[in-house]
């Protein structure tokens, strides 16, 4: 049934250890080029995605963690790809999540670590270290911010919510771009936020500093510990399309119908 380990809070305990410590020291290098003219700032797929040195540093150090201390361990990360291996575990890595805030000096980034037994998240720390928030979650467990239980908010109407979300990065050359979706919420919402991070966008709705959030074309080392963080705290994610990449609804059940009615009248 197993492979190599039983899935027993022994081990998770130690994973979520080491994803904590590891977390803290991703964010220390993240914040030591903060700001600075060594950015070393590259595009991906198109000119509005980039990757700094600083997404490889971290990964890179992530990564030869997880092989010292759990050699057996699959690993999904966001510059490196996947990297098989015999363990029902993997862990799925956004080294900077928020890369276009980092490049420009805007302080909303993170770093994200979410573990995986047999494809079901177990283990999330998303920490965002120029804010100094480590939001943490166990399977069962619930969900935290530094150390202190967090709740999803309980508001349900939507005119008193305000809501993040994100635009794809191929938003110049694919109308599918979100906008409409933001046109049609906008009038119906207290506010909109666009913090630019999607892993910090979900621990913001865990913890109810947003209401409510939805994206499309995500990937999974965008969500894999923001979702569990969410769901721990009570809250829901509803899958909105599946077209793109991961469309999400996240907030509580209230809203997350609403908003989910709303655009999947538009999307489907
Ligand atoms: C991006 C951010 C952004 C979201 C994009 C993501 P990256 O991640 O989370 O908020 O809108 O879809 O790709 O590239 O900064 O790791
Ligand atoms: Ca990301
Ligand atoms: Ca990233």
């Amino acid at each position: 049934m197993f492979s190599q380990y039983k899935w027993n809070m022994e081990i998770i305990n130690d994973i979520f250890n080491d994803a904590v410590e590891w977390a803290k020291v991703a964010g220390s290098i993240q914040l030591k080029y903060f700001r600075s003219n060594d950015l070393g700032i590259e595009t991906k797929t198109s000119v509005h995605d980039v990757v700094t040195k600083v997404d490889k540093e971290c990964e890179e150090y992530l990564i030869g963690k997880i092989n010292e201390k759990y050699p057996d361990h699959g690993i999904l990360g966001e510059e490196s790809g996947e990297h098989i291996n015999s363990s029902d575990f993997q862990w799925v890595i956004d080294p900077l999540d928020g890369t276009n805030n980092y490049s420009q000096g805007l302080p909303l980034f993170c770093v994200s670590i979410g573990i995986k037994y047999k494809d079901e998240a177990v283990v999330g720390v998303v920490y965002t270290p120029y804010v100094n928030e480590m939001f943490t979650a166990i399977k069962g467990k619930g969900a935290y911010l530094n150390g202190a239980p967090i709740k999803i908010g309980n508001k349900s109407k939507l005119n008193e919510s305000v809501l993040a979300t994100g635009f794809p990065y191929d938003k110049d050359v694919n109308p599918d771009n979100n906008v409409d979706n933001v046109a049609s919420l906008i009038p119906l919402i207290r506010g909109l936020r666009r913090m630019g991070a999607a892993a910090y966008d979900l621990c913001c709705v865990a913890a109810g500093f947003l209401d409510a959030y939805w994206e499309f074309n995500l990937q999974p080392w965008d969500v894999c510990a923001g979702e569990l963080i969410v769901k721990e705290a009570g809250g829901e994610i509803i899958p909105f399309r599946n077209d793109r990449n991961i469309g999400i609804v996240a907030g509580n059940n209230n809203l997350c119908r609403q908003i989910y009615m709303r655009l999947h009248n538009k999307n489907m």
